[in-house]
């Protein structure tokens, strides 16, 4: 399933305003149109029998952009650049696993400032984390003025990528659950899953 059909099916749903072109400038519109979709029901995932989540092997695309559905190489991370929204792709199907779920923000970070646990599972100072706000489900976009940390538009919420994910600023208090990577082919893969719950505690 597309990106494209996976937003469709939403917006069939929740008439939620969507605008694609309008989706590819990340930040607060970006942040404010897929919490609208997060709320709606048809926007969960459909892959048969595969686990939906994350799985080992599985690399990382494009969930946007010209580059939408393409696999990311850890070349495409820029240090400080916007987190990169990406999906699982099965690399046997060649299917992007696009569910709310699955939303993921790639971001470089500077290798020496990572801690122990973090640095085993980056690639060069690259990392991935659920984008999925643990407090109401916002997508996790942006980063901070010091481009060192993650930041949920909808009330503010800031987490530290180079510790796990840990909260830094309310209102949420759990930390964004990290996806440990690894380096195969020159492609981002998925080496275990999630190290925590994703999303806003139930
Ligand atoms: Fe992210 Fe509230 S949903 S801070």
């Amino acid at each position: 399933m597309t990106t494209k059909n996976v937003i469709a099916r939403a917006c069939n749903c929740c008439n939620a305003a969507m605008d694609l072109d309008r989706r590819r400038t990340l930040g607060g519109v970006l942040g404010v149109t897929l919490s609208s979709l997060f709320a709606c029901p048809a926007f969960a995932s459909g892959h048969g029998e595969r686990n939906p989540r994350p799985s080992v092997g599985d690399r990382l695309a494009f969930m946007l952009g010209a580059n939408e559905n393409r696999t990311i190489r850890p070349d495409d991370v820029e240090l400080g650049s916007t987190p990169i929204l990406a999906y699982p792709k099965d690399p046997d199907s060649g299917e992007v696993m696009a569910s709310r779920a699955n939303i993921l923000a790639v971001v470089r970070l500077d290798p020496d400032s990572l801690s122990s646990e973090v640095a085993e599972h980056a690639v060069d100072g690259v990392v991935a984390y659920s984008a999925l706000c643990t407090h109401n489900g916002c997508p996790v976009t942006v980063r901070d003025p010091t481009k060192t940390k993650l930041v949920c538009n909808c009330h503010g919420s800031v987490f530290d990528p180079a510790n796990r994910g840990v909260v830094l600023d309310g209102p949420a208090y759990r930390r964004l659950p990290m996806l440990p990577l690894r380096l195969e082919s020159g492609e981002l893969v998925v080496a275990a899953p999630f190290d925590g719950p994703i999303g806003p505690p139930t």
